[in-house]
């Protein structure tokens, strides 16, 4: 992920607007939820273009990363458990599938250059999904969503560092990638997230061993404070150099990994951690209960990576309440608003259905009651529409599927670990990629300084 400001796609396109035609969404309806899902869904996959001739499969165009398209496979995946509209499945399918990459392990060549930790999982967590949710199995002669999962999270248990802070995943695999000095929430997260659902669906406890360090890690080193709070990373020099910038998520991949360990331990260590993660993510929610990126919202200054987070958090919510249901009242009046919110600020672009960044009321409109769209529009805004509406179908559907109650996908436990890749083999640096990494440098420094005008207001 690249904490880009200048790719943010907070546009004003002032002849975009159109009369608004908006999307009905009544949240006690589970009809209206599902035609709301499909228009925003529709309007996300307007981006994609990797299953023409000529473009390559599971890539989104500029200024998309490669796990951007990875958190919209996901997507797509809880699309169909969410509605049964089973109209994306082969193309997510088979974008899971081709930017697994020839070892199946979710680190294809071509990405050797941005490939981050956190980007690595937002792929294998699709796959985690995939299993989780009895998503169509690929076709014979190609490894089951749960072995990706299971490569994803074994090639990251062996990037386990203590060479610096005791431990941690460092945000970056590859020493050449500015960010190698940098240990953060979100790779961690991905790590304890996966660790946490893998122990469920296969019952192997060694992936809660993990998972309970790296719970652990993320305490002592102070990314996680004792209320909960999660703070986006810290450097690998001291560790003591913590960046205290909130995401929302942040909070979500950890809720879901609490929840989980707590449903598998029954222990109340776990319910005391959920609930107080769920607790912490007040920072992210107005007085009427709409969610919003503090850090960046409000400034509008949100970027390329920072719009799709509100997404994850919204899913991270709903899936929580399905292995820890004590968090199912609580938590959803919270997709609800959210939701409805959401939908009412998907009124913009050409096709009068785009939905934008803000979802709480503007107040300088004529009606400070009502959402309008925001001017913006980008995968990321589609992405977090999406989550949060389907997400208020949860009570509607099973929970995850494990091993032994009915999950039928494919595991191999030895899978990505074979740990021998040698990264700078992976594919030769060229001179054009270290001159990328000098520009990803700057960018990091100019998210950096953002950080901190947040943290000084
Ligand atoms: C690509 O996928 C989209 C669904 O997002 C579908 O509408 C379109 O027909 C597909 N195009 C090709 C060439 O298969
Ligand atoms: C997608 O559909 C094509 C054509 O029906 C089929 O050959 C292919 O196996 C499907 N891909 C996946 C991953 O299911
Ligand atoms: C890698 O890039 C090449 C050249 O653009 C392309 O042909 C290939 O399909 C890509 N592979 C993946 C996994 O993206
Ligand atoms: C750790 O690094 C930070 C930032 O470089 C510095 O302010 C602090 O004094 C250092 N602490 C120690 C104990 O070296
Ligand atoms: C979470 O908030 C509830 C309601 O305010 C409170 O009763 C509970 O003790 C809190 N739990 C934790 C672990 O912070
Ligand atoms: C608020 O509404 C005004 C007028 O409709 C619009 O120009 C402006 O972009 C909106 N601002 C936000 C943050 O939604
Ligand atoms: C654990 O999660 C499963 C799957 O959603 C659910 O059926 C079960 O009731 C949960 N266990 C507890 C103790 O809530
Ligand atoms: C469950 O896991 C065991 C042990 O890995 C395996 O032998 C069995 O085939 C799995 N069952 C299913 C339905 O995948
Ligand atoms: C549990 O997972 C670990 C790590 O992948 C593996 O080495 C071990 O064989 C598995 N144990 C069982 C009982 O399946």
């Amino acid at each position: 992920m690249r904490p880009t400001q200048l790719l943010s796609l907070g546009l004003s396109v002032a002849s975009l607007v159109l009369p608004s035609q908006a999307i009905e969404l009544d949240i006690s309806d589970e009809a209206s939820i599902k035609s709301a899902a499909s228009t925003v869904a529709y309007g996300m996959m307007k981006y994609y273009h990797g299953n023409e001739t000529g473009q390559t499969i599971g890539l989104l165009p500029w200024p998309y990363y490669w796990w951007h398209a990875g958190a919209v496979f996901g997507s797509l995946v809880d699309y169909w458990y969410y509605t049964g509209d089973s109209t994306y499945n082969n193309v997510t399918a088979t974008a899971l599938l081709f930017q697994a990459g020839p070892d199946y392990d979710y680190m294809p060549e071509n990405q050797t250059k941005t490939e981050g930790n956190d980007d690595q999982a937002f792929w294998g967590m699709a796959a985690m999904s995939a299993a989780e949710v009895g998503f169509p199995n690929p076709p014979k002669g190609k490894p089951g969503w749960l072995a990706l999962a299971q490569a994803t999270f074994n090639t990251q248990a062996l990037r386990w560092d203590t060479k610096s802070c005791d431990g941690g995943l460092r945000w970056q695999i590859f020493t050449f990638n500015n960010g190698y000095n940098y240990k953060n929430s979100i790779s961690n997260g991905g790590f304890f997230n996966l660790g946490a659902r893998l122990a469920m669906y296969t019952g192997n406890t060694t992936y809660v061993d993990w998972a309970v360090k790296a719970w652990d890690w993320m305490q002592e080193v102070g990314l996680m404070t004792d209320d909960y709070y999660i703070y986006d990373g810290t450097d690998t020099s001291n560790c003591t150099d913590v960046s205290k910038i909130q995401w929302t998520y942040n909070a979500g991949i950890f809720l879901l990994g609490a929840a989980t360990l707590w449903n598998i331990t029954g222990e109340d260590i776990w319910r005391e951690r959920t609930e107080g993660l769920w607790n912490a993510t007040h920072v992210f929610f107005t007085d009427n209960k709409v969610m919003y990126e503090v850090a960046c919202e409000p400034g509008g200054n949100c970027n390329v990576d920072q719009h799709t987070f509100k997404a994850y958090l919204a899913r991270w919510m709903a899936a929580s309440t399905k292995v820890a249901p004590f968090l199912s009242s609580l938590v959803q009046p919270y997709l609800a608003a959210s939701a409805l919110a959401a939908a009412q600020s998907c009124t913009g672009g050409t096709d009068g259905v785009t939905c934008g960044t803000n979802w709480f009321p503007n107040s300088t409109s004529s009606s400070p009651t009502t959402v309008t769209w925001d001017n913006t529009w980008g995968v990321g805004q589609q992405l977090c529409a999406l989550e949060v509406i389907q997400s208020n179908l949860i009570t509607k559907v099973r929970g995850p599927l494990t091993n032994t109650t009915g999950g039928t996908s494919d595991g191999d436990d030895a899978a990505g670990g074979s740990g021998t890749k040698d990264p700078t083999a992976m594919k030769k640096i060229t001179q054009a990629d270290r001159a990328g990494a000098v520009i990803v440098t700057i960018i990091v420094l100019a998210g950096w300084l953002g950080g901190l005008i947040w943290l000084i207001i």
